[in-house]
């Protein structure tokens, strides 16, 4: 299992010093003198609700007693740095590469990389526009599916009384932002919604709560719906309705993605009417594809993890068996 590569011992010091530590047991590395296999986990960072719970869902399924010693590294939501990340887990000769990709382009040259040490690349949660030989699989959501769901929520709700809407976008370039608007305005189109502005978020709670402040003082009570591609941006952006005035859930209407504990206890509570899912669950489907093209079995190229969705009393009845 153990790749012998020149300069591990430098990359291993680079990438220590990257990430602050090699959590989780890896020392960086290939070497060790187990049977371990070493996992280089590329995470896109802590942006979210969601986000803690994949991290951890990835941290129990390659854990020691499982098999595995992982090397985290969290990339503060920076592209650049997490292409350096994955440079390193290639650099100290890692097993296999497991990458949830911030943004959807920029991949190839690394994925490039990989594929010539001739260490396999697994993708979890959000797509890259790379192709697909030079990864070994893909495990995720269908995130245009998702904003599909929601879209369509808002047309059977409100079609018909010309309503304004306001769009609090994921990060800019992921596969989640741009495959949920799409599904979403696809939902939409034809209806007399009128989608009054559309910026990102980031995906965070800060970046929720500013942008709609900027919505708000723009658009004042104008307002009637809005969409958030994630729980946590609504969730910012109840501070900042309430401190305009108004009643989150009935004067400004709020559906959102993820169906994390606090996005759904705000549904429970009456002041988010929509939460379509998206299931951060992924670590044991990726453990299994892990050890699976480590040993040179055949995976699938793509699956796709199904969602639910929840209105408010589906919320209060969900909410207490919740894994997260
Ligand atoms: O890629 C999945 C998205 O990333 C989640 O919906 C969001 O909360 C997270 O930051």
């Amino acid at each position: 299992m153990k790749k012998i590569l020149a300069g591990v011992a430098l990359a291993g010091a680079v990438a220590l010093a990257m990430t602050g530590c090699a959590s989780d047991g890896g020392s960086g590395g290939g070497g060790g003198g187990d049977d371990l296999i070493t996992v280089g986990f590329a995470q896109t960072g802590s942006e979210s609700g969601w986000r803690s719970a994949n991290t951890e869902s990835l941290k129990t399924a390659l854990s020691e007693e499982n098999g595995f010693k992982l090397v985290f590294n969290a990339a503060d939501n920076k592209q650049e740095a997490q292409i350096a990340a994955v440079r390193s887990f290639i650099n100290q000769g890692v097993d296999a590469i497991v990458i949830a990709p911030i943004t959807v382009d920029g991949w190839d040259d690394v994925l490039t990389e990989a594929k010539d040490a001739g260490i396999p690349v697994i993708l979890e949660d959000r797509t890259v526009s790379a192709s697909d030989d030079l990864y070994a699989s893909w495990v995720g959501l269908d995130f245009e599916k998702e904003g599909e769901t929601a879209g369509t929520w808002v047309k059977d709700n409100f079609d018909g009384q010309a309503q304004n809407l306001v769009v609090l976008e994921g990060t800019t370039g992921s596969s989640a932002a741009l495959d949920r608007a799409t599904g979403f305005d696809k939902a939409i189109e034809g209806t007399d919604i009128n989608v009054l502005d559309s910026q990102t978020g980031d995906f965070t709670r800060d970046g929720g709560k500013k942008v709609m402040e900027g919505f708000l003082q723009k658009y004042g009570n104008q307002i009637n719906i809005l969409f958030a591609h994630n729980d946590d941006m609504g969730l910012g952006a109840l501070d900042a309705i309430t401190a305009a005035g108004l009643v989150p859930g009935q004067d400004i209407k709020i559906v959102t993605i993820d169906a994390v504990h606090d996005g759904m206890q705000a549904l429970a509570d009456g002041k988010f009417n929509y939460i379509v899912e998206c299931n951060p669950l992924l670590g044991e489907k990726v453990a299994d594809l892990v050890k699976k093209v480590v040993a040179g079995d055949s995976v699938e190229k793509r699956e796709i993890v199904p969602d639910q969705s929840f209105d408010q009393d589906q919320a209060k009845e969900a909410l207490p068996t919740r894994p997260y």
